[in-house]
């Protein structure tokens, strides 16, 4: 079954872990993925998975800091002198900055460079993609928010103000775009804990692990995949009644 066939989906942050795997599953399911990150080793490795894989649909690679305003600008061209069309973006980039960061000892740096990438990158991906969206007669973004933006994260303050803020964002654009006719939707996903790098920086040791695998609910971390699916649905014409709503992947942890 093919649920992103002839889908164009551009997938920011695909050069590691939720978004390689989103980026992976995609194209097994029929689209071409354009990777972008600010890594190009990790963006070349998914492109190679992806040719590995045996059918799907293909992928590049271009660099791209999602906080640059430029890079936007150029990314979205190229799609649109290349591929000729763009059908969904996944707002996927995202840092956590050093841990433990509590808004006693953030820095004003640290507070502005977490929230420039969480939160500058996506309400530019919206800015720049929505367009592109539109001219290709109507698409999907789907915003990497967090289980974060529903909780107090003493350890992660800025990184949880960024998801709450990204939280809410989504709902704008949603509502821009249904209220203005664009045949745009756009949803977040909020993953729980996911032991991709960057949920490894957070819980650096077996101890940590185990503490943390107590407070969730089925007993076991997330894959990438078990993100990968959700956006999948997101991204394919299954959900085209769904915008504005918020998909928590957690195994239970929100619901405690
Ligand atoms: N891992 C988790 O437990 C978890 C939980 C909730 C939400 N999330 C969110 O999911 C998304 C993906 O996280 P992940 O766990 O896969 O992290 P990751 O660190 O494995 O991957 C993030 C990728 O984004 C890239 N990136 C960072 N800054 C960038 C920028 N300015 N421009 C372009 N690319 C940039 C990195 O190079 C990396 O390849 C993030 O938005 C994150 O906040 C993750």
């Amino acid at each position: 079954m093919e649920r992103a066939a002839g889908k164009v989906v551009l997938v920011t942050g695909a050069g590691s872990g939720i978004g390689r795997a989103t980026a992976r599953l995609l194209a097994a399911e029929g689209a071409t993925v354009i990777v972008t990150d600010v890594n190009r080793a990790g963006g070349l490795e998914t492109v190679q998975q992806i040719g590995d894989l045996r059918g799907g649909g293909g992928a590049r690679f271009e660099e791209q800091d999602t906080s640059r305003e430029a890079d936007w600008k150029r990314v979205i061209d190229d799609i649109l002198a290349r591929e000729g069309r763009l059908h969904g973006l996944v707002n996927n980039a995202g840092i956590a900055g050093p841990f433990p960061s509590t808004f006693e000892n953030e820095t004003v740096e640290q507070w502005q460079r977490i929230l420039s990438v969480n939160v500058q990158g996506v309400f530019l991906g919206c800015k720049y993609g929505v367009p592109a969206l539109r001219g290709s007669g109507g698409g999907s973004i789907v915003n990497l928010s967090s289980l974060a933006a529903f909780l107090g994260t003493p350890d992660l303050s800025a990184y949880g103000a960024s998801k709450g803020a990204v939280r809410q964002f989504t709902k704008t654009v949603a509502m821009d775009c249904a209220r203005k006719g664009y045949k745009v939707r756009c949803n977040s996903v909020h993953p729980g804990v996911i032991l991709t790098p960057m949920g490894e920086g957070i819980l650096p040791s077996d101890k940590a692990k185990e503490r943390m695998r107590k407070h969730i609910p089925v007993g076991e971390f997330g894959t990438p995949e078990d993100i990968a699916y959700g956006i999948l649905y997101l991204i394919s014409d299954e959900s085209r009644f769904v915008t504005g709503t918020e998909l928590v992947i957690d195994g239970g942890m929100n619901a405690i």
